[in-house]
């Protein structure tokens, strides 16, 4: 018999609880769980603290671009305004455009990064 990875979509349809993942933001060092359901956004605007930006949630402000160092993902489309298909290629990203597939490690970038970075 072979074995098939549900889609985020097949898992709420069949009731199928979420895999949780660990994002670590390696710039700071904080890391937090995010169900694969949601987008590494979501799970970061969790941490609660000043300095995540939480745009449009949507991918059209583009203020939310990580790069992704490591782990799977799947990026839903976003702007070509906000990421080139050349950044897209370097593992640049929207976190509001993007769900976990395993632990994820990433970077802030773009507007972002004088945010998330500035000491608390
Ligand atoms: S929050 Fe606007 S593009 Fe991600």
């Amino acid at each position: 018999m072979q074995s098939k990875r549900r889609t985020p979509r097949e898992h709420r349809r069949v009731g199928v609880c979420a895999m949780k993942y660990q994002i670590v933001i390696e710039d700071t060092g904080e890391q937090y769980p995010c169900d694969e359901r949601e987008s590494v956004l979501e799970g970061m605007a969790r941490l609660g603290r000043r300095g995540i930006p939480l745009g449009c949630r949507g991918g059209g402000c583009g203020v939310c671009k990580v790069r992704i160092l490591s782990g799977e993902y799947v990026a839903k489309v976003m702007s070509r305004a906000h990421v080139s298909a050349a950044e897209l290629a370097d593992g640049i990203v929207l976190a509001c455009r993007v769900l976990p597939g395993s632990d994820l490690s990433v970077e802030v970038t773009g507007k972002m990064k004088k945010s998330v970075c500035r000491p608390l």
